[in-house]
């Protein structure tokens, strides 16, 4: 037998019972007389001790030529420790060794497999399998299980079917670009890789699965960053004669579900925001609201004063930060370099500060007597103490700026409790979006998103004025899953691709396949989906999904473990049509 037990389950209660365990060396500590071997597994640590005199001598010259990661099984009796350590479950007991067997040698693993480790990045993804063995990566795949786990249990019980759908499909315009693969049997044809399962999920629907969900990978060729990979994974899911309350409703649900199993963390009802209104107050349509600093627009009260840079803007805005008035010269000129940082682009930044003693001090006294200062923090409900710092610009640029601003204060102040879970619904998107270097629009979420109801009059007249009826599922600042009503008509869905600029021939090349199957009864539907990986980091309190994945790829989208991609042999080339046989 290689395991009567795991190396996190021995207790005080096991005393005196022999038992067998199996894993890997992490320490040896050699007293002379004493010998200490850490031993590791899945589940913990255990203590081996091997005393001279009381072992086999042989036993104890096989236990010093150990090295880290060797792969060992011992047996032996569960004895109390003399000195315990509470710092781990099994700390109040050892085990007596009697029997030790080496089962496979370990070459020096490259960085220490321990909670913190020396191994940079890099290194730890070449050697991922041994990154694996460290506890934080552990616990975040048991997390990333116990949450597919508590999704499927939840959706399950509410009748979703999870259904499969296909990885080779077709190449389409819209979106991100695809990852294509080429076709052995149909030379000079590619399949593409989905960027989600959209229009599959659509058809089951219209196949009479009328609540469908599937944890499924998703493959976009984008840029990378912490949030994003090139391969990911969404909980999709569809459902069939809903409005959109009733799949607000549904994952409303399956959130406050995840969130009391996995983490014993109750949440409220999720707030409801327009998005313009996420724009007008937060300046981002994903805003972060474990933190107030709501936007505050001045333009009443500033204009008109003989200040030309407020008097020049079309829009001037701020932010109170709460207790902030005791900056300094030095904090203060750090906030404004970033904001007139490239990416940012703002001119200036206008600070005022409500001081503890009542008065009030700004970087344009010059211009603003007390009493119109006092009007300007009345404007912020701002108090003794505060801080209001201001931008003006151009609106778009400068509600961006100001957000940034916003995070990055949050940032500094220590506002981002990863503890705290601050969920919203983000509804009424704009159905489309203007893209200025291909002079046309595109649509906002995806094509087959619905207008809203009280918008569809203005598809053909304005269409940038069209809401569409697709909302986004915002947790901590993070966008942690999008959907919408869609589009069940084939005569709107025409329209629509219409007004993204495709010919009747090119939408049918594409798109035909959906706009056929709208024509055999079509049920009202929506749906949404969560990106998967985000959801684990969100639970975890972490910014970068990397390590919620067994084996991810680096910021270059390369496999550093696997050598992924590379070259392939000149005669796959020929195969797959890609080259002419020499
Ligand atoms: P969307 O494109 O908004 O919608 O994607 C849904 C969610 O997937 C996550 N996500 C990503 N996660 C990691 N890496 C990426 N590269 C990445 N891209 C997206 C995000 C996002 O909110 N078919 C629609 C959904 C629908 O309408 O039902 C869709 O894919 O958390």
């Amino acid at each position: 037998m290689l395991r009567t037990n795991t190396c996190g389950e021995l207790r005080m209660t096991h005393v005196s019972k022999t038992v067998v365990l199996s894993g890997w060396v992490q320490k040896i500590r050699d007293k002379g007389g004493m010998l200490w071997i850490d031993l590791r597994d899945r589940y913990g640590i255990t203590q081996l001790i091997l005393e001279e005199g009381q072992v086999d001598a042989a036993l104890l010259t096989l236990a010093r030529s150990l090295g880290r990661e060797d792969v060992i099984t011992a047996q032996g009796e569960v004895i109390e420790r003399s000195s315990k350590n509470s710092n781990i479950p099994t700390g109040e007991i050892e085990i007596k060794v009697g029997q030790l067997h080496l089962l496979n040698k370990s070459k020096t693993p490259p960085f220490t497999i321990e909670d913190d480790t020396d191994g940079g990045d890099e290194l730890r993804m070449k050697y991922r399998y041994l990154d694996i063995r460290r506890t934080p990566v552990r616990t975040a795949l048991e997390l990333r299980h116990r949450l597919s786990i508590e999704t499927r249990k939840y959706l399950d019980g509410l009748n979703f079917l999870e259904v499969e759908t296909p990885y080779l499909i077709k190449s389409t315009p819209e979106g991100a670009r695809d990852f294509v693969v080429p076709s052995r049997m149909n030379p000079g044809e590619f399949y593409a890789l989905p960027q989600s399962p959209q229009t599959f999920k659509q058809l089951l629907m219209v196949g009479g699965i009328d609540r469908y969900y599937q944890i499924v990978k998703c493959f976009r060729d984008e840029d990378l960053r912490a949030d994003r990979q090139p391969e990911f994974t969404q909980i999709d899911c569809e459902m069939s004669f809903v409005t959109r309350e009733d799949v607000l409703q549904t994952f409303e649900g399956l959130m406050v579900h995840l969130f009391n199993k996995v983490l014993d963390v109750q949440l409220a009802t999720f707030p409801r925001m327009t998005y313009a209104d996420a724009m007008t107050y937060y300046g981002c349509d994903k805003p972060d609201l474990r933190f107030d600093m709501k936007f505050v627009e001045l333009n009443t009260v500033v204009k008109d004063k003989g200040f030309p840079v407020f008097d020049a803007a079309e829009l001037v805005v701020g932010i109170n930060a709460q207790g902030c008035s005791e900056y300094t010269r030095k904090q203060l000129d750090a906030l404004t370099d970033f904001v007139k940082k490239p990416q940012l682009g703002a001119t200036g930044l206008v600070y005022l500060k409500c001081n503890i003693d009542g008065t009030y001090k700004s970087s344009v006294d010059k211009f603003y007597s007390p009493e119109e200062l006092q009007k300007w923090a009345e404007a912020f409900g701002a108090k003794a103490g505060d801080l209001i710092l201001v931008l003006a610009g151009a609106p778009d640029k400068t509600r961006k700026a100001l957000s940034e601003l916003r995070l990055h204060l949050a940032d500094e102040q220590g506002l981002k409790d990863p503890k705290v879970f601050k969920p919203l619904w983000v509804i009424d998107f704009p159905l489309l979006e203007w893209n200025e270097d291909e002079k046309r629009f595109f649509a906002m979420h995806h094509p087959f998103t619905s207008p809203l109801e009280d918008d569809v009059a203005y598809m053909n007249s304005d269409p940038g004025k069209v809401r569409a009826n697709a909302y986004d599922m915002v947790i901590n600042g993070v966008e942690l899953g999008g959907g919408s009503v869609r589009i069940h008509n084939r005569a709107l869905q025409k329209q629509m691709f219409s007004i993204l600029g495709f010919t009747d021939e090119e939408a049918q090349n594409q798109f035909g396949f959906l706009m056929n199957a709208f024509e055999y009864g079509a049920p009202p539907h929506a749906g949404l989906a969560f990106g998967f990986d985000r959801m684990c980091a969100i639970f975890s309190g972490k910014d970068s999904i990397r390590d919620f994945i067994a084996f991810p790829k680096n910021n270059s989208g390369r496999d550093v473990m696997i050598d992924s991609p590379s070259v392939i042999d000149a005669k796959q080339l020929v195969e797959l049509s890609l080259a002419v046989k020499k």
